[in-house]
């Protein structure tokens, strides 16, 4: 079986960049690796991807969340699982954690209703390991300010502190399988740091 480690944070974490560097070690090593993310990863999740982050659009929260897990579902069943199932190691940019910290944290719907979708949607699947890419909101929004911003980069500076507390608040209930990460390094230590989790994790030189 491959592994699946998420890429979570704040808009402006540098989870892209960091997502590549890692993929670009690993293939060193000779892990066999793919890169994807979320909302999308399949053709169908990337047009739900176009709905939710590139419209403008007024969703109730949990049909917004049920939007995201339909994405999800789709991702998990024609590309995540295969992949993992033919030993490749997926690296996903954001995964249910970002449910929980933009839609319940940041939106409002109850953490039971993202269990219960969650449960629906995609079973038992869980991260064998969550990269939590941390930096204070304002210094976030300062490294997206030049870029078109998404829907959900429109929204409000109080939506995007309660997203970050989300964030924070799952790394301390699950700390075996999140790690937090200082984002507002520079890119070179953040891949360093990335790096030494990943190899002590799961035992890589
Ligand atoms: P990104 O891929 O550029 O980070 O943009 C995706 C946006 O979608 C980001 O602002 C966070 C948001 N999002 C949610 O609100 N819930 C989710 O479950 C996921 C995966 C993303």
């Amino acid at each position: 079986m491959g592994q699946l480690i998420s890429f979570e944070g704040g808009d402006g974490a540098g989870k892209t960049t960091q997502i590549a560097r890692l993929a670009n070690w690993l293939d060193g090593l000779g892990v066999p690796v793919i890169r994807t993310r979320e909302p999308g990863g399949t053709d169908e999740a990337e047009a739900i991807r176009t709905l939710l982050v590139a419209q403008k659009a007024d969703w109730d929260p949990l049909a917004e969340a049920m939007l995201h897990y339909a994405a999800r579902r789709e991702h998990v069943e024609k590309r995540i699982r295969p992949a993992l199932t033919s030993g490749t190691w997926v690296l996903c940019d954001r995964f249910y954690d970002s449910t929980i910290a933009y839609q319940c944290y940041g939106q409002g719907v109850a953490l039971e209703d993202e269990s219960a979708l969650r449960q629906f949607a995609i079973g038992a699947l869980r991260p064998d390991l969550t990269l939590l890419l941390d930096i204070p909101v304002a210094a976030g929004r300062d490294r997206t300010r030049d870029r078109r911003q998404s829907r959900y980069e429109e929204m409000n500076n109080d939506l995007h502190l309660r997203v970050r507390e989300g964030f924070l608040a799952i790394a301390h209930r699950e700390p075996e399988r999140v790690t937090i990460i200082d984002a507002a390094e520079d890119p070179e230590s953040v891949a360093a740091a990335v790096r030494a989790v990943v190899a002590r994790r799961f035992d890589l030189s």
